[in-house]
């Protein structure tokens, strides 16, 4: 399916760092359906391209809604969702997929963390809509990072249950309970590492494909003490600049330079490179230790030291 041309129609201040973005079809083009979980790609004012969970019901959709947090680290993606993507702003965005469908069960348990609430609340409506038994538990720091709060507590009632943990490790949820006799339902859990770490931890016990996660993160492609390098590139005879706060892709993308990529997190594997020399930083999860010395992901690692040469 070809990417789609959308514009910000709306955005909504959801909480201090999370912002909800309404997205529309230009012409009104009909939009391709989706189910809860499913996320889209989109290409951001700074051209990082970032995943985001739908929130909105897929049947018939006539916008597209995400949410999107300004990761404190962010001086890519997020930041520039924030900043730049104003209504009117056009957005190049791939066509939903989903990783992470819901199947069929006689009860729901539904775990959110933080931003974490976007397929979550995508699935919770769906369910609420069908009329299926589920619950929610929604943990945040503190009321004010707590995105859709109202509207959720107002449309679930008692089926949610929100738990602060103003940041405190002492005060982490704990969820044992829920977990100790393996249930004859469906878990779906999204929101940071840690949390999707015990549930993955406290849940070993539990049939095969009854508990499931959102495995994508935001990624810090970029880290705060990087630096800038340059890269040579052997086919074209180009020499570019990749600053500090870019990857190596951006850099060339930046430059002009045809580029193919996907994730740009290091898991993919579409963006591998032909290494011809340098001393690379390898931050992928994709390259095996014997490819390292002649490949590169070049939506994550840099240069260890001095320049590298790729064959491109
Ligand atoms: S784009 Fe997926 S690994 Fe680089």
């Amino acid at each position: 399916m070809t990417d789609l041309t959308m514009r910000v129609e709306a955005r909504r201040p959801l909480t201090e760092q999370i912002c909800e973005f309404t997205l529309a079809p230009l012409d009104g083009a009909e939009l391709p359906t989706f189910e809860p979980g499913a996320h889209v790609t989109i290409e951001t004012p700074s051209k990082a391209m970032r995943r985001y969970s739908l929130i909105n019901d897929g049947s018939a959709p006539e916008v597209y809604k995400i949410a999107v947090k300004r990761e404190p680290e962010s001086r890519g993606g997020s930041a520039s969702m924030h900043d730049e993507a104003t209504v009117g702003t056009e957005l190049r965005v791939e066509p939903p997929e989903n990783d992470f469908p819901m199947g069929e069960a006689n009860e729901y348990l539904l775990i959110a963390g933080g931003i974490g609430v976007t397929p979550i609340y995508s699935m919770a409506q769906q369910l609420d809509r069908e009329g299926k038994p589920f619950n929610i538990i929604y943990c945040t720091r503190s009321p004010e990072d707590t995105a859709y709060l109202d509207e959720m507590r107002a449309a679930f009632g008692d089926r949610l249950l929100v738990h602060h943990d103003e940041g405190d490790p002492e005060k982490v949820y704990d969820f044992w309970d829920h977990f100790e006799e393996p249930k004859n339902m469906h878990v779906y859990c999204c929101g940071p590492a840690p949390l999707m770490e015990e549930i993955e931890a406290i849940s070993g016990h539990w049939p095969e494909g009854r508990v499931n996660f959102e495995d994508f993160k935001p990624v810090d492609v970029v880290r705060e003490d990087d630096k800038a390098f340059d890269v040579v590139l052997e086919k074209s005879g180009k020499r570019v600049t990749v600053p500090e706060d870019r990857s190596i892709l951006e850099a060339l993308r930046d430059a002009g330079v045809a580029t193919v990529s996907s994730c740009e997190s290091g898991t993919c594997g579409t963006c591998k490179t032909r290494l011809l020399s340098g001393e690379v930083d390898h931050r992928d999860m994709v390259l095996m230790d014997e490819e390292k010395s002649e490949n590169i992901m070049i939506c994550v690692s840099r240069a260890k030291e001095g320049e590298l040469v790729l064959d491109l």
